[in-house]
């Protein structure tokens, strides 16, 4: 049976994702001196961001220890409103005291995307102290949402990217975009530590119940592939998007 944890609505969701963001950073640095997370795009993580900025979360990790990643990005420049990075960066890295070598964003506005994916995989070894083409490096925490047709980061349904099984970091043409995303593989998001899903809106319902109860079906609902090799994998969903899974309470 899945972690599900579901909450009243969006800001109980975002309070709560933000304190255990918080909490597993505090973890990682006192047991290994640092705490690598990739962020997740999209909005539903907008207000967690800003949450670990504001006065009351500030002071409780110490971010100079943090590297930041991020799960996929879009093929926009880091100024587009679109910008994965863009959003995280002025909700709340921009506020943190950071230094720019802890902020590694995937350069997805490159015009090669193979190479600027590539590269992408060989800093996320640098960084971590791994071998480039190895094993896929262990992220401390691993923050993902899911869209309404059940894809996380940018591995979406019937997508190419879905089937890698070697390499961490790859493009992946989205044909219901017409465009090309820059994203995080299963490989290395099953070898997190931690992954949590956010998952908010009654919109998502439909997919989170294929998802956590539906038939296995990845190609159709890629979500079902989150599976940590040895970590720990949790969701955290709003009323709304969990009104239809056969679970019972909430937060
Ligand atoms: C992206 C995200 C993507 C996102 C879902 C949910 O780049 O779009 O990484 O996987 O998490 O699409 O998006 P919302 O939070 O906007 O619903």
């Amino acid at each position: 049976m899945s972690d599900v944890r579901v909450f009243p609505d969006a800001e109980a969701l975002s309070r709560a994702a933000a304190h255990e963001l918080i909490d597993l950073g505090r973890q990682a640095v006192a047991a290994r001196g640092r705490f690598a997370v990739a962020l997740a795009g999209g909005s539903t993580p907008r207000r967690v961001y800003q949450l670990l900025a504001d006065h009351e979360h500030r002071d409780q990790v110490e971010w100079t220890r943090v590297e930041f990643f991020w799960g996929d990005e879009r093929a926009v420049s880091p100024d587009h409103p679109d910008s994965n990075y863009g959003m995280a960066a002025a909700a709340c890295l921009a506020k943190l005291g950071l230094r720019p070598a802890q902020v590694h964003r995937i350069q997805a506005e490159r015009p090669d995307r193979e190479q600027a994916a590539r590269d992408y995989q060989i800093e996320i070894a640098r960084i971590l102290g791994a071998t480039p083409d190895g094993l896929p490096p262990t992220l401390d925490l691993i923050l993902l949402g899911m869209g309404a047709d059940g894809h996380t980061a940018s591995l979406f349904p019937y997508t190419e990217a879905l089937r890698e099984e070697r390499r961490h970091v790859v493009r992946n043409y989205v044909p219901k975009l017409q465009a090309e995303r820059i994203t995080l593989t299963f490989p290395i998001i099953n070898r997190a530590r931690e992954i949590r899903v956010i998952v908010t809106g009654a919109e998502k319902a439909p997919a989170l119940k294929d998802v956590l109860d539906g038939p296995h079906d990845p190609e159709r609902r890629p979500s079902q592939l989150l599976n940590p090799v040895a970590g720990r994998l949790a969701w955290l969903a709003d009323r709304a998007a969990a009104s239809e899974l056969a679970r019972e309470g909430c937060r």
